[in-house]
């Protein structure tokens, strides 16, 4: 297994680009279920999950290519054509699940197996299953697996809010089927994160009716069928503010090139807020920050509220920035795996049930750690960007799930970080 050694106490400098948006591409990749034709898909990353929703789709009959050339992904539906979405691909990846309202909705049946357990806490799937009744889909739970059925699917209203807000995954799926049904359907509370909005601009493209796109009602009018179309997928705004924060959190100076502005109001906020200044340079966001930050509290919620998946990197900046700062999660109450590592490091950050307390300024210092999830581990990076001597960061697995080339790009903006292979 790979491991990043980092060698901390560097600013970073420099000039980045965020790689196209991995939560984005994921549902895009199923929405080509419902195509008739081709589907080209431009800036997909090359990561671990889009190899894996790429397996997932070849198992449902889908031909997945990503062509050298270009790199773009193109995706066509081939017979047969398959409805069984297996345990052994669902386990490693939850956005898999997607495929379930495009199934359905194209192929009048799926057999899509119940994700696997999460690092991040509890991650129910009903508002998904709710959606899919409400259009009149038979939906059964059974042996790990949602059975869904339907002839034709028939447009509804609905309500597909949940005690935490609105579903990014949720409001994709059901999406994906009420574009095929019968009809007009409302979402309401729908989620209005940009990946949402990508997916349903790409609907659009294919030949979908879809009103109040980025808001929380979505209206769909219902058509026979879809065409293949092409699509570029947005920059990752968590990437992108995954670079500010590390850059923030060193002191640094770093443009992000392709962050869009509007989808990082609540990052360039809370940046500024801590001391840092906050620039829009066109198509990048650039961030220069004074040796030491202050404190701030920050709550996560859906968009456009402070994103849960910056959260951890968010706590290991604010480890070493001045004054205490209250951290609170909306989303995923439990999703605080990081704190213990970043506490071996040297931070003092407690944790208060949904909340986490961070006492700064505290002086980081290399360690060997591991995270248990994707951004968990990115908070790791950023805090041994910032600490003194050499920090190990084992099962980069996690990090190859969400970051392209993530240490070549740090490299350039002048880190020392290398990969290693641990036994
Ligand atoms: C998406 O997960 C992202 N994944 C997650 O990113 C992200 O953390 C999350 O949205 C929140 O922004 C992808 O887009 C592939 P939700 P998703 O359904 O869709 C509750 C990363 O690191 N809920 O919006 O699964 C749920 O428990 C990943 O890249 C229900 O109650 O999240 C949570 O509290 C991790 N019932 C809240 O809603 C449901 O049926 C929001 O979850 C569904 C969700």
């Amino acid at each position: 297994m790979d491991a990043l050694v980092v060698t901390g106490g560097r600013r970073l400098k420099g000039r980045v680009r965020a790689s196209g948006a991995k939560n984005a591409a994921l549902p895009i990749m199923a929405a080509a279920i419902l195509a008739d034709g081709p589907v080209r898909l431009k800036n997909v990353p090359n990561l671990a999950d889009i190899r894996t929703m790429s397996r997932l789709l070849r198992e449902l009959g889908v031909r997945v290519e990503r062509e050298e050339k270009s790199g773009d992904l193109v995706l066509q539906n081939e017979r047969p054509a398959r409805v069984v979405a297996p345990y052994s691909i669902m386990r490693t990846m939850r956005a898999g699940f997607c495929v379930l309202g495009p199934l359905v909705a194209r192929r009048g049946r799926a057999e899509v197996s119940l994700p696997g357990g999460c690092a991040i806490g509890d991650r129910p799937v009903d508002l998904h299953l709710k959606g899919m009744r409400a259009l009149g889909a038979k939906v059964e739970v059974k042996h790990g697996y949602v059975f869904g059925s339907c002839r034709r699917l028939r447009g509804a209203e609905m309500y597909l809010g949940g005690p935490f807000g609105s579903t990014v995954t949720g409001t994709a799926n059901v999406l994906m089927a009420a574009v095929l049904a019968r009809g007009t359907t409302v979402i309401d509370c729908a989620a209005c994160e940009p990946e949402v909005q990508d997916l349903a601009r790409m609907l659009v493209k294919m030949g979908a009716g879809i009103r109040g796109i980025g808001s929380p009602r979505l209206l769909v009018e219902g058509v026979d069928r879809l065409s293949g179309a092409e699509h570029a997928v947005i920059p990752d705004r968590i990437e992108a503010g995954t670079f500010l924060l590390a850059a923030a959190a060193t002191g640094g100076d770093v443009a992000v090139e392709g962050a869009r502005w509007n989808d990082l109001f609540a990052l360039v906020h809370l940046l500024r807020e801590a001391g840092a200044e906050v620039e829009h340079l066109g198509d990048a966001v650039r961030v220069r920050a004074p040796r030491r930050l202050r404190s701030v509290d920050v709550t996560t919620l859906p968009f456009p509220g402070f994103p849960t998946d910056l959260q951890a990197q968010t706590a290991a900046m604010l480890a070493v920035a001045d004054g205490i700062s209250v951290i609170t999660e909306k989303i995923y109450p439990d999703r605080f795996m990081h704190v213990a590592e970043l506490n071996r490091m040297g931070a003092a950050i407690r944790k208060e049930g949904p909340a986490a307390v961070v006492h700064g300024p505290r002086r980081l210092s290399g360690a060997p750690v591991m995270a248990s999830d994707l951004r968990a581990s990115a908070a790791l990076v950023v805090a041994a960007l910032v600490a003194e001597g050499r920090t190990t960061v084992s099962r980069v697995y996690h990090l190859d799930r969400g970051y392209e080339r993530l240490e070549q790009k740090l490299k350039r903006l002048g880190a020392r970080v290398r990969r290693i292979k641990e036994s």
